[in-house]
């Protein structure tokens, strides 16, 4: 480990284009619980009958009183750990270019990183499913289920559902980042959705090292990843970082 950690501050300090590929996993020190594995939300639900985009047009009460009402009550208080203000902290030393994220809490902006792609949309917002008029999801007031716009249409979080298309300016920048960078590191995500999955494919194809911190192995360790930090990213990125102050 302690090895991996030297050798990552080592690429990191030779990089000049860094892009960093993030999942849940960054964000479950800060409280918001994975998806998958142990404590994930898909143990306790079915994500085809509670985040596909049928199953909230079919039922958004629901949807709202299952998922949406208990997401917005821990992204509300959720702040940025030490794995989100660590790839800050890369940015503001002029290595990390880019953040696509599949989180919606917001928390890389939070901590500070200002070129953040949120590639299955953001939680920050609601949109009203008849006229798109965005509210902020702080002053949605949930004491009616589905919370309504003012001209009566139900509102929606303005983030991806399973069953529903990548906002293409996302996708597009994404795929740019990744097939530009010289580095990419993937943090805390099972890698198993795609097309999320694919960047650091887009990234290696074009020469670029992959750097995984993650406490499990995923699909990308074996056939993609240079190497796998195993560990959790708030603790992980602590040890690179100083680890890399000397080093530049
Ligand atoms: P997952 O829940 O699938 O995977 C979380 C990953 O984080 C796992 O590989 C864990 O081993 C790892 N992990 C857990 N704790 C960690 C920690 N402290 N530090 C680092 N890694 C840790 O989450 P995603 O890969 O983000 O999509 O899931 C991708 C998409 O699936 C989500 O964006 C969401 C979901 O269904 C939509 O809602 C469209």
């Amino acid at each position: 480990m302690d090895d991996l950690i030297k050798q990552a501050a080592g690429d990191l300090a030779a990089a000049c284009n860094v892009v960093a590929l993030t999942g849940a996993g960054i964000s479950t020190e800060s409280g918001i619980p994975p998806f998958r594995g142990k404590g994930g939300l898909w143990e306790k639900f079915d994500p085809m009958e509670i985040a596909h985009i049928d199953a909230f047009m079919k039922d958004p009460a629901r949807v709202w009183n299952l998922l949406v009402k208990e997401m917005k009550a821990i992204v509300d208080t959720a702040r940025p750990n030490d794995g989100h203000k660590g790839l800050a902290k890369l940015e503001q030393m002029g290595k990390l270019k880019t953040v696509i994220t599949q989180n919606i809490d917001g928390l890389h902006q939070a901590a500070g990183n200002t070129d953040v792609i949120e590639f299955h949309g953001n939680f920050a917002w609601q949109r009203c499913m008849d006229c798109s008029q965005k509210y902020e999801t702080r002053q949605v007031d949930i004491s009616q289920i589905p919370p309504r716009c003012r001209c009566g249409g139900i509102l929606r979080p303005d983030a991806v559902f399973f069953g529903e298309m990548i906002p293409q300016d996302a996708m597009w920048r994404s795929k740019q980042a990744a097939s530009d960078c010289d580095l990419m590191l993937v943090v805390g995500t099972s890698a198993v959705v795609q097309p999320a999955a694919l960047m650091p494919l887009f990234a290696k194809e074009t020469g670029a090292k992959i750097i995984e911190i993650n406490p499990e192995e995923t699909p990308l360790t074996v056939e993609v990843s240079d190497y796998l930090i195993k560990g959790r990213a708030g603790e992980v990125m602590n040890q690179i970082l100083q680890e890399l102050k000397p080093a530049i």
